[in-house]
Parts: structure tokens; sequence; C-alpha cells
């Protein structure tokens, strides 16, 4: 059965390690993601972009397929199934399709806007046992080729969303969504620690968890991070795999051109990068 994040994260941010929020596509990505938590023992969320859902046809069909595999390959350690980066209309369709959890993302919006809309979703998912992460600061990331950087959120704004009741807080800290440019000034960790000392044990959020170097992940931890998002990188792996299943031409030999041949490599990449993340985070265990 689908969970909450609330618990996971409330442990993690005690136990001073994070949860991985691993971004899924297709069904490859979910039973990759899956069964490496159930071997790890690690508690993990699923993440659903509003553009990965649309391609998934429809936030209902992935609540199906993710309660399905629950099922079916006996996963019992906690997972919540998280849409990522919501807009207000695409957070109330998750609540109807039976997510368990949700992201608002009002960064782009004033203040006050935001804290208003946050504060009608809080009010929406504590109804519904539904954990709740909201953003304040802006993460940037690519568009149109061109990366933006990343925004460092005010404190204070962070600790007027924290208030509303909302489960976590993702605040910009300097992280981008997918690769890191070349000339990344890395992550504030000023900002992180005035963030935490207001906000106290609300778990945080970092985004862009894709290529961040260990020891910023690390520290990151330490000053209150207790979910960590990772989305590219699985993509990376994937396609790297893939890439080299056809260079090699193994779709050639026999029936390698059967899909469950074809995307079996990328599904493994899938899972070592899982493994590597989770063991990086601390996470290993304890489910
Ligand atoms: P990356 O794609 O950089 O790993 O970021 C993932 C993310 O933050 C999803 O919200």
């Amino acid at each position: 059965m689908l969970v909450s994040a609330k618990e996971m994260l409330t442990k993690a941010k005690a136990g001073k390690y994070a949860v991985g929020q691993f971004n899924i596509n297709n069904l490859e990505w979910t039973k990759s993601i899956l069964l490496t938590a159930q071997e790890l023992n690690s508690p993990v969320i699923l993440g659903v972009s509003e553009g990965a859902g649309k391609y998934m046809t429809g936030y209902k069909t992935v609540v199906g397929m993710v309660n399905g595999m629950l099922e079916e390959l006996n996963i019992t350690v906690p997972v919540a199934l998280h849409l990522d980066h919501g807009s207000y209309e695409g957070c109330l369709k998750c609540v109807e399709a039976g997510f368990s959890s949700i992201m608002f993302d009002g960064s782009h919006y004033p203040i006050d806007e935001n804290i208003e809309k946050t504060k009608e979703l809080v009010k929406i998912a504590n109804e519904k046992g539904m954990s709740i992460e909201a953003e304040v600061g802006s993460i940037g990331g690519e568009e149109d080729g061109v990366i933006g950087k990343g925004e460092c959120a005010d404190p204070n704004e962070c600790k007027s969303i924290a208030d509303l009741g909302v489960t976590m807080l993702a605040a910009g800290i300097g992280n981008i969504h997918g690769k890191y440019p070349d000339n990344w000034e890395g992550l504030s960790f000023e900002t992180l620690d005035a963030i935490q000392k207001l906000t106290g044990d609300m778990p945080l959020v970092l985004h862009g968890g894709t290529g961040i170097p260990e020891d910023m992940i690390k520290k990151a931890i330490s000053l209150g991070v207790a979910k960590i998002n990772v989305n590219t990188e699985c993509q990376l792996a994937f396609a790297e795999a893939t890439r080299k299943y056809i260079e090699d031409k193994k779709d050639l030999e026999g029936k390698g051109f059967d899909p469950r041949k074809l995307l079996a490599p990328g599904a493994e990449a899938i899972k070592a990068t899982v493994k590597e993340k989770m063991e990086l985070f601390g996470s290993v265990g304890k489910a």
C-alpha cells in the first residue's frame, strides 16, 4: 500500500539520512526502482512530473501500475507516490487519482500567492492523509539550451511557507535540474544553514540531485536535507546502457529485438544508479 512520505521523512531528518525521490517514466523505471528499494530495505519516493504523468497516459494509469507492482512484486518497504513540481490543478488531479503525496510548486508566483495556494492544498492533503511539499526560490535548469543559475531562497519566506503545515520544503540553494555547468558555484550551505535554523524539524528537500558531488550531498544532509530528488542520472544511465546494446548489435542477434531483452540493460543500469544513491544518502536498511 502506498504511504504518505511524512513518517519516512521525519525519521530521516531525525536519523540524519535522506530518502531518495526517483522520478519514473514508464514500467521499466518503476520496476527497477521498487525492486532496488526492496532489496536494500530502503524507503523510497516515486516522483512523477506532470509531463511524465501525461506520457504514461494520466495519473490514474500511474496509480494503477504502481499499486499493481506493490502487490505483484511483494514490496513491503514504505513507498510514496509523489507528484513532482505540480501545478494547483495537477495537485487536485493527483489527490483524486490516488497519489499518496503531492508537491505544489508555487515558486514562480509572488510569495503571497504561493502562500495562499499552498495553504489551500495543505488543507486538502491533510484531510486525505497525504504528504505535501512546497517550494520557495525557483530551482534553475536547462531551458532552450540556456542553463539558469540556481536561485537562493529567502530563509524568512521559507519559514512562512513551513509554518503553513507542509510536510517537507524544497528551497533553492544554488541547485539546478539536469547536468551542472562546469562553472557551477556549488550549493550555498550558508543559505541552507539559515533555512534550517528558522524551520527547525522541517525535512528539507534537495532537488537536482544529479551530479552533485558526494561531499556536498553529505554536508547538505548534515544541515537538514532529508529528501533528495534524482531524475536525469537514471535517464543518462538508461540511455548509455541502451546505446551500448544497440552499438554492440545485440538487437540483431537472435531475438535481441524483443523489447524485454532490448530494455533489460537499461533497466539494470537504473537499478545500479538507484543503489548507489541509496547508499550515499544513507537510507539502506531504514525501511
Ligand atoms: P535531476 O534531474 O537534476 O536529478 O533533478 C531531479 C529533480 O529535482 C526532480 O524534481
